[in-house]
């Protein structure tokens, strides 16, 4: 069996780039995705191309009996995740008046449940061989609050608190947990919302007013810090949340 990363919702965005910077450092690379099978294809073959090992499994991470059906197929092809970084995530924006039952439940089920899911099913490996490591990636929407987003914003919240309570109880273990909690980064999730005029508009003055860089973050800049959470560097770091957010909360 070969130690491995899996990263959720690695086909494209932050977790593409996290797949990406992840190989040049060594890892072996597990591609979760949930429709886009040539785009993880294609994550899977660059890191090939570039000399690295990485295969890809498709699972709906929100679905716990998909992840429990993933982390066996993952075991089979000969793998041990000693690394998870719980990053699939997905916004449905709206004020909360308006926002359905349906809007709440799938934001949590995705951003949150998701982390559960994934942890459960490779906590008690990571106890026994006394080797983990989590980075859960969040937002600063679950640190301070953002109109529209309060669906999100608990999903994040919840994150954190998440990784808090987990560093306390497997941190005997040789396990660390981390978080990144990052800003308005350039990925399709900041150009979905850019559809939007009155959003556009926000997010403009938010990156001209509001950003001490004046300039949305990159994905790869995500994608570093959590590779330096997950290295020997950060060997004493557990239950930090690391903000990349260009100063936004300063
Ligand atoms: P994205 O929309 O480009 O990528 C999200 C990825 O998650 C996609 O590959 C998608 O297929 C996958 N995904 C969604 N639902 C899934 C499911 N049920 N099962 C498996 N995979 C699923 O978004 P981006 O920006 O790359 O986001 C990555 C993470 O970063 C998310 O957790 C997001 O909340 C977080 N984030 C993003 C920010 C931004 O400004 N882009 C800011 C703060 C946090």
């Amino acid at each position: 069996m070969k130690n491995a990363v899996l990263v959720t919702g690695g086909s494209r965005g932050i977790g593409k780039a996290i797949c990406q910077v992840l190989a040049r450092r060594g890892w072996i690379v597990l591609v979760n995705y949930q429709k886009n099978e040539q785009a993880a294809l294609a994550v899977r073959d660059a890191i090939r191309e570039g000399g690295g090992e990485s295969e890809i499994f498709q699972a709906d991470v929100a679905d716990r009996e998909q992840v429990k059906a993933m982390l066996a197929q993952i075991k089979e092809r000969g793998y041990w995740v000693n690394a998870l970084v719980n990053n699939a995530g997905i916004t449905r924006d709206k004020l909360l008046p308006m926002m359905s039952g349906e809007e709440w439940e799938s934001v949590i089920a995705t951003n949150l449940n998701s982390a559960f899911y994934c942890i459960k099913e490779v906590i008690q490996k990571m106890i026994v061989r006394k080797n983990g490591c989590i980075v859960n990636v969040a937002s600063v929407s679950g640190i301070r609050g953002q109109a529209g987003q309060s669906n999100y914003g608990a999903a994040k919240a919840g994150m954190l608190a998440l990784t808090r309570s987990l560093a306390r109880e497997v941190g005997r273990y040789n396990i660390r947990v981390n978080a990144v909690a990052p800003g308005f980064i350039d990925t399709d999730m900041l150009t979905a919302m850019n559809q939007d005029e009155s959003i556009k508009a926000m997010l403009e003055e938010t990156r001209n007013n509001h950003v001490p860089l004046k300039r949305f973050g990159k994905a790869e800049e995500v994608a570093n810090v959590v590779s330096f959470l997950l290295s020997a560097e950060a060997s004493y770091m557990t239950g930090q949340a690391i903000v990349v957010d260009g100063g936004l909360t300063l």
